[in-house]
Parts: C-alpha cells; structure tokens; sequence
C-alpha cells in the first residue's frame, strides 16, 4: 500500500523514452552493442570556445551562487544577438527574453501559465509529446488537430477552423517540424498568426530545429508581421548547439508574456549554473560555418539512413529538415511497435516508433542522425544477416 497519488500522476504515462531506453539500458548490461538510431541526442561536440569557457568560469569564485530567475545579462544579450542575426528579429534583452532550463519545461511553464480547469489546446496529431501530455497535467482539454500528408504536413486549416471553440487559448506548432521534417515557411506562420488574431488564441511556437539541416534560411515565427501580440517562441540550444545535456533554451515574447511565466517560474527553480550561462552565451556566437561544418556532417549521414529504410521498404521525403527521416512502413510490416521490438531485440537496432508522436503515427518510424555514419552502415549491415 502506498499513498494515493494525485489523478494527474495517475492519469500520465511515463514518457517513452524514459521507459524504452531502460530496455536498451538491460541489453548493453548484457553486452549487447546496440545502435541507437531512436533518439535526437547530438553525438558531437560543443564548441571548443564553449567548453573553454565553461571550464574557465567553474574556477571563478563568484561563479557557485544562485542566480537571477532570468538568467545572466550576458546570457540575454548573446541570445538577442543570435536573434539578430539568425532571424533579424530584435528582442529587448532585459524584458524580451527568459532563459529556462531546457525548452522542455518552458511547456510546462506556459502551460500552468495561461490554462485553466477545462480550458482548450490544439495540439498537432503528431508532435512532441509533451504538449499533449502537460496540457492534461493541468487540467485543460487536448483537441488535436490534423495535419495534411499530401500538403507537406501542414495543417488541415479547415479541420482546424472546425476545432476551435470560445475555450480554445493555446495552439502548439512546431516547424521545421517534429517528426516529419517539414519545413518552417513564411506563408504558413502567416497563416498561424492570422488563425491566432480571428480566434484570440495564443501560438506557442517550438522552434528548436531551425538550423539544422535548414535548406532555407532560418525563420522565427516573431519575425511575422502582428505575431508579436500573439505569440511566445520557445527555443533551444540542445540540438543545433550539441548542448542537450546541458538543458538551456529559453522563451522570446513580448514584455507582459515574459513577466506572466516569470511569475510562474520563480516559483519553481532557482536559476542556471553561471558557468554553463557564461559559456552558453559564447556558444550562441558559434559562426555559421560552425552550424555548416555540423550540418555537413548531418547531410553525410543520409545516405545510411536512406540505405536503412530502403532495406526495410520504407518510403519518406528526401527533403526533410531537423536531426531525424521520418518514414512510412510499408503494408507488410503489421505494426511499428513489433517492427521496434524485433529490431531492438533481434539485430540490437534502437528506432522510434510513430505513434509516440500521436496515434496517425501507428504506420511510420523516426530514424535518428546523431549517430556516426559508420555506425548507420553498420545497422544496415546488420539488417542483411
Ligand atoms: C520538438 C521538440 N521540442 C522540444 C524539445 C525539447 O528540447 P530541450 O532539450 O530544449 O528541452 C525537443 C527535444 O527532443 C523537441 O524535439
């Protein structure tokens, strides 16, 4: 017998990931080689002026104290910059900006921000699970909406239109998009922030994959003509910086937006490690041909995971944007779920089922980049025998 839980603990399920990779964790242990080509983990390195500077600041003194709940000025400056530059967006460093520990809990923050009991998120059907999964954690309502394979997996705007009620606050998108690749444009956040103004809902943007494997230039959603009222854009410097573990992103909106999850979020941790914000912010200096040479080494990738996916007659777009190929199974595979099971546990191969991205993805799998190219080969090989 234990304590009762809550019915948000009981109503939630442990994320896939945490579970699946303990599997991959018992095989290793058994002296399994597994390759694991599921999860977007950056198997390269930071920057080298990234990881001097965080060597150098843990030395300082005054570097182990808490810090401000908004992160360095240093820090704020140097993601203004990037947005400069990245985006030509200019974001007013002390009142723009809110650095978090990691884009992941800055859902959460949003979420308890702006949801009540009952209150309505639009969520596409496939995504990153979190939004799905902390909208029901504080009680609001989750409506998913469709997305359009033959339209590039934008969204159904017709079925979306039909989705919205007078409960309806926030919608989640995401593009470049998480897991099928598909690319940010203009004329769709256009689009996003003409929705946002008929409905008065606000856009969430998840923009964590803009610079890589980008075959346009990078595009923030507040770079939009009337987005700002309407829209907060989290970021991320795990996957294009190759810091995920380090768990920085932060938030970009305007003043009263960043005040309101502040208020929040004071609450819940105390500020950042000043020497990863003191190297953070030398890595948000990166050149572009420090995002070239780690895209390039991406692109070399692709053509083992092309060679995987053929061997396993699947189909996908050969233009996708973002560290993972997302592909369709073909009729003779009976599920994604015995497909991940046989090639975890028979050819030692770890790959991402669809459907943890929402249930249109029961027919589809997400292969990973962040894996030596070698190594991909390797798992193609391992598929003949
Ligand atoms: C679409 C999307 N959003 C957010 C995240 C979370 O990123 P972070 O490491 O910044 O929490 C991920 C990580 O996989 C992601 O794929």
């Amino acid at each position: 017998m234990i304590i009762p839980l809550a019915h948000r603990a009981g109503q939630t399920q442990e994320y896939y990931f945490s579970v699946k990779l303990a599997e991959v964790r018992k095989l290793l242990a058994a002296g399994h080689d597994v390759i694991n080509i599921g999860i977007g983990n950056p198997d390269m390195m930071p920057s080298v002026q990234t990881l001097q500077t965080l060597a150098d600041a843990a030395y300082r003194p005054d570097s182990h104290g808490y810090q401000s709940y908004k992160g360095t000025p240093a820090l704020r400056q140097a993601i203004a910059r990037f947005y400069a530059h990245t985006y030509g967006v200019d974001l007013e460093t002390e009142t723009e900006i809110l650095p978090l520990i990691g884009s992941k809990e800055g859902i959460t923050h949003i979420s308890m921000t702006f949801l009540n009991d009952g209150d309505e998120v639009l969520v596409p059907e496939l995504g990153y699970p979190a939004y799905r999964a902390v909208s029901r954690m504080v009680g609001a309502v989750v409506n998913e909406y469709p997305l359009d394979e033959q339209r590039g997996w934008q969204p159904d705007w017709d079925s979306l239109e039909a989705r919205v009620s007078d409960k309806t606050k926030i919608i989640w998108l995401n593009y470049p998009h998480m897991p099928t690749g598909a690319p940010a444009s203009r004329t769709l956040f256009e689009r996003f922030v003409r929705f946002a103004h008929d409905h008065q809902v606000l856009l969430c943007h998840d923009n964590p994959y803009s610079l890589v494997l980008n075959q346009k230039a990078p595009i923030s959603l507040l770079s939009v003509d009337g987005a700002r009222e309407v829209t907060i854009e989290l970021n991320s410097m795990s996957k294009s910086f190759n810091m995920a573990g380090w768990r920085i992103g932060w938030i970009a909106a305007d003043k009263p937006y960043i005040d309101a999850v502040l208020t929040i979020k004071s609450n819940v941790d105390s500020g950042m490690f000043k020497p990863m914000m003191d190297a953070a912010a030398v890595a948000l200096g990166n050149s572009d041909e420090w995002h070239a040479e780690r895209n390039a080494v991406y692109a070399g990738r692709l053509e083992a995971v092309h060679a995987f996916l053929d061997a396993l007659h699947c189909t996908y777009a050969t233009d996708q944007e973002g560290m993972f190929i997302w592909a369709k199974l073909p009729e003779s595979v009976p599920s994604a779920e015995k497909l991940v099971d046989d090639l975890l546990y028979q050819k030692h191969i770890f790959i991402a089922p669809g459907f943890i991205f929402g249930p249109k993805g029961n027919r589809y799998i997400r292969i990973s980049l962040c894996m030596p190219k070698e190594r991909i080969w390797e798992a193609v090989n391992r598929l003949k025998v």
